[in-house]
């Protein structure tokens, strides 16, 4: 069987006093989290991405990293920009194309496309995300998480059967894709979803945010 891939993105939030405590609850509910059937990913705001890389190394947790953004510029005098060779010093994944970053900071796919010409230059794992059936793809993206913007952070997560359809049109477009699901998956709501075929794995944002809910979907 597949591992399933859950990453828990915090967005715009915590501190480091908050990341540090999250990462020691995980510690201690460590013997709850079935490793056989999950890889975790925890995507961080940039300014956390080295205080989570000293953590989990400190603690031997089985985590990787993401981060939530990249700059579509390489290293230079783009101010503000984290760049892909930065980020590569902490992660192994980065997230490209949240619906967020369309509609808050107007990005585009032209955007997205060169994040993920740099992400890919640097030897990151690329998860694009998608609003729906008809959003392009990328070349050479290694992940697609689907996540219909009205299911994000709502509580009303999208039907499985839509998610479904959804997911056998994205897979003929490149079958060697990985695919998530994302929106309001949480521990009341994702056991709907375990039997879409071809499923990849979460990406989870709410339910990410305490180490006890994240590892209640980990079990
Ligand atoms: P949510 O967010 O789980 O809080 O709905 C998902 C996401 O935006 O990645």
């Amino acid at each position: 069987m597949d591992k399933k891939l859950l990453i828990g993105n915090w967005k715009s939030n915590k501190t480091k006093q908050e990341a540090l405590d999250f990462f020691q609850a995980f510690k201690e509910s460590i013997s709850k989290v079935n490793l056989d059937s999950h890889e975790i990913v925890i995507a961080p705001p940039f300014t956390l991405l080295s205080v989570c890389r000293e953590a989990i190394d400190r603690l031997e947790l089985p985590i990787s990293l993401a981060s939530q953004n990249v700059s579509s510029f390489p290293a230079g005098a783009y101010t503000g920009e984290v760049n892909a060779k930065q980020v590569k010093e902490f992660a192994q994944y980065v997230i490209i194309g949240h619906s967020e970053r369309h509609k808050y900071l107007k990005e585009d796919e032209n955007d997205v496309a060169n994040k993920i010409r740099e992400a890919k230059a640097e030897g990151l794992i690329t998860i694009q995300c998608i609003q729906d059936e008809n959003s392009m793809v990328h070349d050479d993206v290694d992940v697609v998480a689907y996540e219909p913007p009205t299911s994000i952070g709502s509580g009303n997560p999208d039907d499985p059967q839509h998610v479904q359809e959804v997911f056998i049109k994205v897979l003929g477009q490149s079958k060697a894709l990985r695919i998530l699901y994302g929106g309001s998956v949480n521990p009341s709501t994702y056991q709907q979803f375990l039997s879409i075929k071809k499923l990849g794995g979460f990406l989870i944002g709410g339910a990410s945010l305490e180490a006890d809910s994240f590892i209640s979907l980990l079990s």
